[in-house]
């Protein structure tokens, strides 16, 4: 070998080492501020005594609620809560079914869809709206086909910025609300939603008794809020350590005067305040709950979820697990995002493959 080369190798070689060198103490004091800096969690059995608790009274629980406050939303508000609304005297005897889905969700839609034609038949009065959050337009035309149905294209652009992150889900409790000011009687369901029985008689008069009905959770909201959205609402995070959350996935809406002021105006509100229903912009980091060995205040954020719990919850802590439903009459199939780049086949085949029923 020449010397030349040599000399030139060594020099490579030397600067490789001295890069090493650099990146790899980098990388350990990467990590180190990364979980010096990350938030110290608060067991929620932290031995200390909570300072404020629901109620005593629904008083005093409205009244709470009535102070949460919601600056720069009102214009959204007036639009999608006219005063006459709703008609306490003319409430719908049934319900709308009403669900929102986008492209990487075609095919559960789809199953949906199918699943609800046997109710739908039994119940012929039961209309089904679809809120379109971006299908692609062979996909609306696909489901125009088969669903017997009306197809909304949620216009995300008359609404604050946030409202678009399909991830924060802001846009669920508008498009509830958008189609309850029109028919006050709502059964939302995500696209998992499968009905197993075709009898709705019960549920449909228990929600007109009841207002709201949501399906029953395990986790604690104190858990599965953001410390922000509590701030932002001025409610003490252990007022919820030991009120288990109601999921959103499926809920049933009665929505008289007293759901729409005291749950849904709130809910709304909370959705299009950023801050609020959806904390800050990094909606991905937060919604994935890690099951820590005792559970701790803030594990993750349930956006919707948490607020709709926090509510139901002041509404009705005196009699809440009348407005939870369990996994009798209905069951969640919930497959994984579709993938843009795969045909519809393999699409179908990997949800088929990956879908858990419960
Ligand atoms: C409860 O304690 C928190 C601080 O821990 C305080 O900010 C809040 O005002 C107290 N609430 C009441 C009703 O005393
Ligand atoms: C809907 O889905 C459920 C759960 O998979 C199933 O038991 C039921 O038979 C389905 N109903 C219809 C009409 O397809």
């Amino acid at each position: 070998m020449s010397h030349w080369l040599f000399r030139s190798i060594m020099r490579r070689r030397f600067k490789l080492e001295v890069l090493i060198g650099i990146l790899i103490p980098m990388v350990i004091l990467y990590y180190m501020i990364a979980s010096w800096s990350a938030e110290v969690k608060i067991p929620l059995n932290d031995g200390k005594q909570c300072n404020e608790s629901l109620g005593p009274s629904i008083k005093d629980d409205i009244e709470k609620v009535k102070k949460y406050s919601f600056p720069g939303v009102e214009k959204y508000i007036t639009e999608l809560f006219p005063h006459n609304l709703p008609d306490e005297q003319n409430m719908p005897q049934y319900p709308v079914f009403v669900t929102a889905a986008s492209a990487s969700h075609y095919t559960e839609l789809m199953d949906l869809v199918y699943n609800t034609t046997a109710v739908r038949k039994k119940y012929p009065q039961i209309k089904l709206v679809i809120y379109d959050l971006g299908f692609g337009s062979s996909q609306v035309k696909k489901i125009q086909e088969k669903c017997d149905c009306e197809i909304r294209k949620l216009v995300f652009e008359a609404f604050p910025d946030h409202v678009k992150i399909l991830k924060g889900y802001a846009w669920k409790p508008i498009v509830i609300q958008m189609a309850a000011k029109e028919h006050p009687f709502v059964f939302w369901m995500d696209a998992s939603v499968r009905f197993v029985t075709t009898d709705l008689d019960g549920q449909l008069e228990d929600a007109r008794n009841l207002g709201v009905i949501g399906t029953k959770g395990f986790g604690s909201i104190a858990s599965r809020t953001h410390t922000k959205t509590l701030r932002f609402l001025g409610e003490q995070p252990c007022t919820f350590k030991d009120t288990m959350e109601l999921e959103a996935t499926f809920i049933i809406i009665y929505a008289n005067k007293l759901v729409s002021e005291m749950i849904l105006k709130p809910w709304v509100s909370c959705a299009l305040s950023l801050g609020c229903l959806v904390p800050d912009l990094n909606t991905d980091q937060y919604l994935h709950c890690k099951s820590h060995k005792e559970p701790v205040y803030f594990e993750c954020h349930r956006f919707d979820q948490s607020i709709l719990s926090i509510l139901t919850y002041r509404l009705y802590h005196l009699n809440i697990e009348k407005h939870k439903m369990t996994h009798t009459f209905f069951r969640f199939c919930k497959g994984v995002d579709e993938q843009w780049y795969l045909p519809q086949f393999l699409n179908e085949m990997y949800i088929r493959y990956n879908e858990h029923c419960f």
